[in-house]
Order: C-alpha cells, then sequence, then structure tokens
C-alpha cells in the first residue's frame, strides 16, 4: 500500500505520503498570444518520451492477454475481407461498425452521439491536427493548458498558430478564470484542453470548471477541441468530458486507442460538431480512409465485451503500478521533491525543490539509457525547467527500480557541481 518502506540492513520506515503540494508548482503569468518554435533537441526527447518508459532497455517481460485477443479479432476480420478489403477503400469516415461501437461506448460516461458523428482517424494527434486545421487559419490564435501535452505545441508551431498558455493547476486542470481574462483582451479561435487525466500532471478538471469553460465558448463563440485520450484509463470514476455537457456544437472530441489498447493501432476518431463535414475532407485529401481490417477486428474485439474486460483489468494495474512508483521515488530519491497522485492516466508530475534543469538532468540520464522526460517539453514558458513527467506504464521494478536510483545520483551529483 506504500505506507511503509524496507531499507535493506536498515529497518521499516514510514513513507512519505501521496500527497500532492500543487500550490508549489510554478505557473506561468499570462503572456500575449505568440507564434511558437520548439528547440530541435526536444524533437528527440518526445520520440524518446512517447514510450512513457523510463527505462526501454528493460524490455518487456509478459504477454499482454488482451494484445493476443485483439490479434485474433484481427486476423480473423483479415481472412474474411481480405479480397474486398484489398479492391476497395473504406468509407473515409471509417468503418460502421467500429463507429458504431465507440458511439455505444461513449454513452456511459454521458456523451449521447450516433455513429454518423464520427470520423476515423490514424491515432489522436492527427484527431488534433484535423480538428484545428479544419477550425483555424494561419496566424488564429489558440489557447491551450500550461503544462500541455507536447504534440498540441508542434501542432501550434507547424500550423502557424499563436499561443497563449493559461495556467493549469496540477489536480484541477485549466484555470477557467484565467481564460475568462485572456478572452477579454485576445480573439481566440480554439481552446485545447485535456480535461480528464491530462498529461503531464494527471489532472481533472471539476465538472464546474468544465460548465464554466462550455458557457465561456458559447459567450466568446470558440471552439473547444478537447483531447480524451485518458478518459478510459480512470482508476475510480469515469468523470465526463466536456463534450458530454456541451449542449451546443462548441466541442471536438479527440481521441484514440493509442493508450487505452495499444499505440501500434494508429487508430483514433474525432466527434467534429459543426466542422464534422471539414473534417471528413481533411481526411479524405490527406488520408483517403484507414486500414479496413484492423478497424474490423478492433469492432468486433469491442462487441464481444472484450475492450471492456480489458479496460477493467488495465485500470487496477496501472494503479497499482502508479502507487509502486510513488513508493519507489519516495524510498530511493534522498533529494527534496513534490508530486502529484493522479485518479487515473498514465503519469505523475514531478517537481524538484532545488532549482535542477531537468533538460541537463535528462541527457545525463540519456548516456545511462535512461529516457526522462523534462518538464521544459510540456511549455514555451520558463515554468517547469525543474519538472518532470515519470510514467507508470511499466512496472517499477528490476533494471527499472535501478534507473529510478540512478537519477536520484545524478541528481547529486548536479546539486554537487552548482555548490
Ligand atoms: C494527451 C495526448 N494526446 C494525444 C497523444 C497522441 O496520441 P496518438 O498516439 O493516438 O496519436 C498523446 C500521446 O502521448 C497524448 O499524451
Amino acid at each position: 500500500m506504500g505506507l511503509i518502506h524496507a531499507k535493506p540492513r536498515s529497518g521499516y520506515y514510514v513513507a512519505k505520503q501521496a500527497t500532492a503540494k500543487v500550490s508549489e508548482f510554478t505557473q506561468p503569468q499570462i503572456a500575449a498570444p505568440s507564434l511558437i518554435q520548439v528547440p530541435d533537441i526536444f524533437l528527440d526527447i518526445m520520440r524518446l518520451s512517447a514510450a512513457f518508459d523510463i527505462y526501454p532497455k528493460a524490455g518487456i517481460e509478459i504477454d499482454n492477454q488482451s494484445i493476443q485477443l485483439l490479434h485474433r479479432h484481427i486476423n480473423r476480420a483479415m481472412r474474411q475481407h481480405a479480397s474486398k478489403n484489398a479492391l476497395y477503400y473504406g468509407d473515409p469516415t471509417g468503418d460502421p461498425a467500429l463507429k458504431k461501437q465507440i458511439a455505444q461506448h461513449y454513452r456511459a460516461r454521458n456523451v449521447i452521439i450516433e455513429p454518423e458523428d464520427i470520423c476515423i482517424t490514424a491515432g489522436c494527434q492527427n484527431s488534433l491536427f484535423l480538428a484545428l486545421s479544419s477550425v483555424c487559419q494561419t496566424g488564429d490564435t489558440i489557447a491551450i493548458e500550461s503544462p500541455a501535452f507536447y504534440g498540441v505545441l508542434q501542432l501550434a508551431q507547424s500550423l502557424g498558430l499563436r499561443v497563449i498558455e493559461i495556467s493549469a493547476s496540477a489536480t484541477q486542470g485549466m484555470d477557467t478564470d484565467i481564460l475568462q481574462s485572456a478572452l477579454e483582451i485576445w480573439p481566440i479561435k480554439a481552446c485545447i484542453v485535456t480535461s480528464n487525466f491530462a498529461t503531464p500532471t494527471g489532472a481533472c478538471m471539476p465538472a464546474k470548471a468544465k460548465q464554466s469553460l462550455v458557457d465561456l465558448a458559447k459567450e466568446h463563440d470558440f471552439t473547444i477541441i478537447e483531447d480524451d485520450i485518458y478518459g478510459d484509463l480512470g482508476f475510480h470514476v469515469l468523470p465526463e468530458p466536456v463534450k458530454a455537457i456541451d449542449r451546443d456544437e462548441h466541442t471536438i472530441l479527440c481521441s484514440s486507442f493509442s493508450k487505452s489498447l495499444s499505440r501500434d493501432l494508429r487508430i483514433g476518431w474525432v466527434i467534429g460538431a459543426k466542422y464534422h463535414q471539414q473534417i471528413i475532407h481533411h481526411k479524405l485529401v490527406h488520408h483517403l480512409s484507414s486500414n479496413q481490417a484492423l478497424q474490423q477486428g478492433l469492432a468486433s474485439f469491442i462487441a464481444n465485451g472484450d475492450f471492456r474486460r480489458h479496460l477493467l483489468q488495465y485500470r487496477q494495474q496501472l494503479k497499482k503500478q502508479r502507487d509502486a512508483l510513488i513508493a519507489a521515488i519516495n524510498q530511493y530519491w534522498q533529494f527534496s521533491f513534490s508530486y502529484t497522485v493522479p485518479d487515473g492516466g498514465l503519469a505523475i508530475w514531478i517537481k524538484l525543490d532545488e532549482p535542477i534543469d531537468t533538460v541537463e538532468l535528462y541527457k545525463r540520464a540519456l548516456k545511462q539509457d535512461i529516457v526522462l522526460t523534462p518538464g521544459a517539453l510540456f511549455s514555451t514558458s520558463q515554468s517547469y525547467q525543474n519538472c518532470l513527467r515519470l510514467s507508470f506504464v511499466h512496472p517499477i521494478e528490476g533494471a527499472r527500480k535501478q534507473a529510478l536510483t540512478m537519477v536520484n545520483r545524478l541528481v547529486f551529483e548536479m546539486k554537487k557541481r552548482a555548490i
């Protein structure tokens, strides 16, 4: 349970409790919208960090039963539809059976949509691209949460959008009062939020804040682009997305199976609301259509109840791994830090209390094959230089535990050098 920990040849100790010291997380001051330039080194960090693995060399030990089952469904679909799939492109909006399953899946979270409201994409990043490029023109201003998913910063740069960072609490997500102040000054075209289990903090916006966001969108006529990729990964509850409370089509919902099932599927979706037709047009121009056998296999996997069973098991596993990660950093890290304890998602957000530059720490760790995700990646402000995102996707044991002890050593070396 992480309440005590054992120190070899020393004894048992009460563990530092998993409490988030939110107020200590620095937030950027509100600044005028600007074009952004993500430094080149961040592309390498992003590529490595996307695996959410502190020590990729450790590999994977257990075979994932759900993935084996999924592949049986996909293989069956490949056999049954091989000739037809080979000679015809699928519907650009996606396989009807898969869209039906996704629509039904959302009912549990109070999102009432029809299969025809959905466009299947090549993953959530692609969904965000389709949504942003349908809503915005070059030079438009978007509001993002701070800290934000780095993929959004990349998209804003490549689409030539101006960005305004809105402070987000490490537990309650975007501060809608600050967003309101920004809306009174600048014309904001779209606001991108991950309202449930946001990366990197794991924050969830309370229902009241979600309602305020919808009210602001109505009043100021901007589009909410909601990234719901972690929405299915709540350990105790599955909070409603913003989309569930927006009755006026101001919200575009983007998501994928990448975090809940497999990154390798490259299948996501976008529920485009009033931008649905533009999104389909963009999808057609850029992709024509998506792989049919994968969609057919997925539809059958979900219809059979296998996705639901997988999620029930996976959420419990992730919760255990979150607790083990928190217990491990409390045991192995001898320096002072604070962290979030998210109730879902895949990662915790850590702030080192000393002014340690985590990009420098990342570089030093990489020499030992350890992959850290520095805070600087999640913002263009200088607010998170001493922060880290640490994932619990992989069980923290063996070589990954050793990687944590090595991080402790590296931090002490950096502290020594700074003296
Ligand atoms: C918040 C968030 N959105 C989108 C993505 C990209 O998802 P996909 O692999 O489905 O493109 C990620 C991946 O890390 C993410 O964390």
